[in-house]
């Protein structure tokens, strides 16, 4: 490789403009991806040693170059240049710069192409499983917070009205469960996406007798491909784990939404720790919940995203395209964004307190028990389309008297109904109906207890 450092030069006459050194450059985004590059590049080498392509001296001199490189790297001794467009190009332009000849012969059988595919897939895999990490972090700090409220009663609610008595406890579980999908679904997302690509080259594999499966078990991939168009051409894997970040700060922007609520003078229900609150440039009094806001708000940046890596793939020809170069900003970004979110929701649960006595001392607002009550009536052999209007109309009845259903005469009930008796006021008030929910999965003390058990078992397994 001459000074200039590009193979092409010889094709393409004089110097590129700046503008086009500029426009065309990645490094300053996949140099992060230089780990992946070096591990892939070797294994790659190894395998042209092993098929006789290199010799076995060659191959120690290219691996122990790329391993001096690599940690020139990590210590930032490593001038990134841009006129090597990507870390593809850098890395291999150092390792001619530093061990000559056989350096020039890493590159055998193998193109930016399949290589890129090969580096965004091992380095998917590592992320993958340190977001798994931290939606794990999450779950445990979500599990640990249930463990002082299972007895807690609160409001659930639909339409954000007031619906029916839940365990504090099981609210918060509602999103341990949620991170879980997330959980598996980025498991599956690994599966699918462990195939390697390399040594599909350009686009249409090579002349030479390339090993692909000694590189794809090297680098600890499931299988390869088998359609070297396909290999080049696929980023669907970025396009779903950016759909998989996308729901996690989905979920992650709803927990905010609630507890940016929650935490509000009207609902009062939690407080969140100082250390996880902002205040107010002009206002002395406020405590702000800028962070949740932040968690919620920055669900648009990974949507935006998902949506970009989407319409990068829709008009591509078949074959590489440059477009797909785009992918890396999208992608590392979706990803950083929902690692940092995930890490500040675990903060922010590990420092939230339920107001308990504020939230009970309102319990009995809203007729909770209501549905409650349409049930005891089907218990006493009562329609239930018959036993919901029953109720409505006692609630409308309380309503009128500025009464709780549980206030209710005998007398008064059994207007309404002759199926009402004495025992009904066993079955009223909101903290009464959570235990008495028993179908499995319910917002009962019960149900939330058996929960936990089972994700602390689950959870202490990762
Ligand atoms: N940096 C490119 C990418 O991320 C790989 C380069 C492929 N370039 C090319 N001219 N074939 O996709």
């Amino acid at each position: 490789m001459a000074e200039k450092g590009k193979s092409w030069e010889k094709r393409l006459s004089g110097e590129p403009d700046a503008l086009t050194v500029d426009f065309v450059e990645s490094i300053s985004i996949d140099k992060r991806l230089y780990k992946y590059d070096v591990v892939g590049s070797i294994a790659h080498a190894r395998m042209l040693a092993e098929k006789r392509l290199i010799t076995r001296d060659e191959f120690k001199q290219i691996r122990d170059g790329l391993i001096e490189i690599s940690q020139e790297i990590a210590e930032g001794r490593f001038v990134f240049e841009k006129k090597y467009e990507d870390i593809h190009m850098a890395v291999e332009a150092a390792l001619v710069a530093r061990i000559g000849e056989a350096g020039k012969k890493l590159h055998t059988g193998r193109s930016r192409n399949d290589q890129v595919a090969t580096d965004m897939r091992l380095w998917m895999r590592d992320q993958i499983e340190m977001l798994q990490a931290k939606i794990t972090l999450l779950q445990k700090a979500l599990v640990k917070m249930t463990a002082g409220y299972c007895d807690d009663v609160m409001p659930g609610y639909t339409h954000l009205q007031r619906a029916q008595p839940v365990a504090i406890a099981s609210y918060v579980l509602s999103f341990v469960e949620q991170l879980e999908r997330d959980f598996v679904r980025l498991g599956n997302c690994r599966n699918l996406l462990s195939i390697s690509p390399l040594g599909s080259g350009a686009i249409a594999g090579s002349t030479l007798a390339l090993d692909r499966k000694s590189t794809a078990k090297q680098l600890g991939f499931l299988d390869i491909s088998y359609n070297s168009i396909d290999a080049v051409s696929d980023r669907d894997f970025c396009a779903e784990f950016i759909f998989d970040c996308a729901i996690i700060a989905t979920h992650l922007s709803r927990l905010a939404e609630d507890w940016i609520l929650y935490c509000s003078s009207e609902f009062g229900f939690i407080r969140v720790d100082d250390a996880y609150c902002t205040s107010s440039s002009m206002m002395p009094q406020k405590r702000n919940p800028d962070l949740l806001e932040l968690i919620r708000g920055r669900t648009g940046t990974v949507y935006g995203a998902l949506m970009a890596m989407l319409t990068i793939l829709k008009g591509q020809p078949s074959g590489y395209n440059r477009d797909m170069q785009e992918d890396k900003g999208h992608v590392f970004s979706a990803s950083d964004t929902v690692e940092a979110c995930l890490d500040v929701a675990r903060a922010i649960v590990s420092h939230t307190k339920f107001n308990t006595e504020k939230i009970s001392a309102g319990l009995e607002e809203g007729f909770l028990d209501a549905t409650a009550l349409a049930e005891y009536l089907v218990r006493k052999g009562v329609a239930f389309r018959e036993a919901h209007a029953v109720v409505g109309a006692l609630v409308a009845e309380c309503e009128k008297q500025n009464k709780k259903l549980a206030e209710l005469t005998l007398d008064e009930f059994a207007k309404h109904s002759a199926a009402i008796e004495a025992d009904v006021y066993e079955h009223l008030g909101a903290r009464t109906v959570v235990g008495t929910y028993v179908t499995e999965g319910s917002a009962g003390p019960k149900q939330a207890k058996e929960q936990i058990e089972y994700w602390n078992r689950q959870l202490g397994q990762r």
